[in-house]
């Protein structure tokens, strides 16, 4: 029998990990901090979450674990190519960062991501109850809120994007342009990281569909769409607590030493992804070991790429291009049993990257274009000793916030440069000002914040504390 909710979400991926166990495989909460921020209102209203488990071929039955509800969306071989690796992120993903890549464009990719996002909305309809509150989640799903709304015009519905949303111009080349709109015009209120994105978005729809509005609010079918910005953010108080553990802190010495104790330890953690700017953060720390204004082994630089979405071209393209820059750097400028560069394609625990932030001297934020940009946000939460320098790019969502970071403009290779040298050098007092700043606008701005601002906004009531 179907268990209908009053509260549900709706993502391309369930918050869950399949492990293995001495008692067979199991599922496991994963670490993400939109769980985290989402759970207390689930459990509250014995909320049910929609979305792909991982795999290809049929889904797993729907399950409870900690008091939600997991119902999973399948998808076959031919949808995981086409919606996610093709539609989603070798289309919308580059399009919607600026173009820094080139957006690809298939019919067949475009058919398959309507079809998927029918399965979703139908499987979000499904597990709705009478007059329940939907919130989808990102740029995988935003034909969702208008198929939903066909489905099921009693339920209330909200659209977060995660990630930037283009201007008009870059909008526009898009072929499925209209579809994604009104499918987004499906939903009462759409949420964006940033004010500006919800700009463009309301600008967009009088461009393209003539549709009016007024302030944030769009006329569309008689009904009323609220645009507005709800910048995401992180657990604050796990992170904080994380970077306090005594295991952690050990683990953050240990990193030094392994690291042959250097004065200053640079680093960065990004998915292996072109939007990040590893390239150029890479560049800029080989120009200063050029120039003589960084030496090894007083300056290494730890570059964590996670692996992601590696059967895409761009992404494979990518890490060849990282690959070979790591290994110039270390040809010119490390010695036996020194490199300059220690790149680790790899995953880790939440503990081991907390450790990593507790190591470090410098963190280097540098994309392109980045919607928020939780690394950040993770760095300064972690250094409850307030040591550490942050560089940040200023086209990542959280430069909007993070004003006390070491700014820069990442298209600027000396910009890039200066900042990191600045933060190098930055004399302790100064660093520590500005590190209990970003603290101080975090601790009342987490992800917890965050939820319950755009729930608010959309007229659900208050969740109680677990
Ligand atoms: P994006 O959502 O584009 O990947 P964000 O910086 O906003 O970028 O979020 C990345 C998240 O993934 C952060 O919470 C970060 O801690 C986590 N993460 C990044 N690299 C790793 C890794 N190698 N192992 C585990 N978690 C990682
Ligand atoms: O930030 C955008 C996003 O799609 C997140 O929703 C997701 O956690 C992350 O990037 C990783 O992407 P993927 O789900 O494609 O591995």
């Amino acid at each position: 029998m179907t268990v209908r909710s009053s509260f549900v979400v709706v993502a391309n991926r369930l918050p869950v990990d399949e492990v293995t166990t001495p008692e067979g495989r199991q599922w496991r909460r994963s670490p993400g901090g939109l769980v985290t921020a989402l759970h207390p209102v689930l459990a509250q209203h014995q909320g049910t979450w929609v979305g792909w488990a991982g795999g290809v071929g049929a889904a797993p039955e729907p399950f409870d674990l900690e008091g939600i509800r997991l119902h999973p969306v399948p998808l076959s071989a031919e949808e995981l190519e086409r919606y996610y690796e093709g539609q989603s992120n070798a289309t919308i993903w580059p399009l919607y960062h600026d173009a820094v890549e080139t957006p690809v464009y298939k019919r067949r990719w475009r058919e398959a991501y309507r079809l998927v996002n029918a399965r979703f909305a139908e499987a979000a309809a499904e597990v709705a109850a009478e007059g329940a509150t939907v919130w989808v989640q990102d740029y995988q799903l935003q034909l969702v809120p208008a198929m939903l709304r066909e489905l099921r015009p009693d339920l209330r519905i909200g659209f977060f994007l995660h990630i930037p949303f283009p201007p008009i111009e870059l909008f526009m080349q898009m072929p499925l342009r209209a579809e994604v709109l009104r499918g987004l015009l499906g939903a009462d209120l759409v949420g964006f990281q940033q004010r500006l994105a919800a700009q463009n978005f309301v600008r967009l729809a009088r461009h393209l569909l003539g549709l009016r509005y007024e302030g944030q609010m769009i006329q569309v079918d008689g009904r009323q769409v609220k645009a507005g910005a709800f910048p995401i953010s992180i657990d604050v108080a796990e992170m904080e607590r994380m970077a306090l553990d005594p295991n952690v802190q050990a683990r953050a010495k240990q990193i030094r030493t392994e690291l042959g104790d250097p004065k200053t330890v640079i680093l960065g953690v990004d998915r292996l992804d072109y939007t990040k700017g590893i390239e150029l953060r890479l560049k800029a720390f080989r120009e200063l070991l050029a120039d003589g204004k960084l030496t090894v082994p007083e300056a290494v630089m730890v570059q964590v790429a996670t692996p992601s979405r590696e059967r895409v071209e761009h992404y494979q393209a990518l890490r060849v291009k990282v690959e070979r820059e790591v290994g110039r750097i270390n040809g010119e400028f490390g010695r036996v049993g020194v490199p300059a560069v220690h790149y680790l394609h790899q995953s880790y625990s939440r503990s081991e990257l907390a450790a990593l932030y507790c190591a470090a001297d410098v963190m280097m934020v540098t994309p392109l274009r980045d919607g928020m940009n939780l690394v950040a946000k993770e760095y300064v939460a972690t250094r409850a000793d307030s040591g550490g320098a942050l560089v940040l790019s200023e086209f990542a969502g959280a430069a909007t916030e993070l004003r006390q970071a070491f700014l820069c403009n990442p298209h600027d290779p000396d910009g890039v440069k200066d900042a990191l040298l600045r933060a190098v050098h930055v004399d302790k007092g100064e660093a520590r000002r500005r590190m209990r700043i970003m603290q101080r606008h975090l601790r009342t701005h987490d992800v917890g914040h965050w939820a319950r601002s755009f729930l608010n906004e959309l007229g659900v009531p208050e969740a109680e504390d677990e």
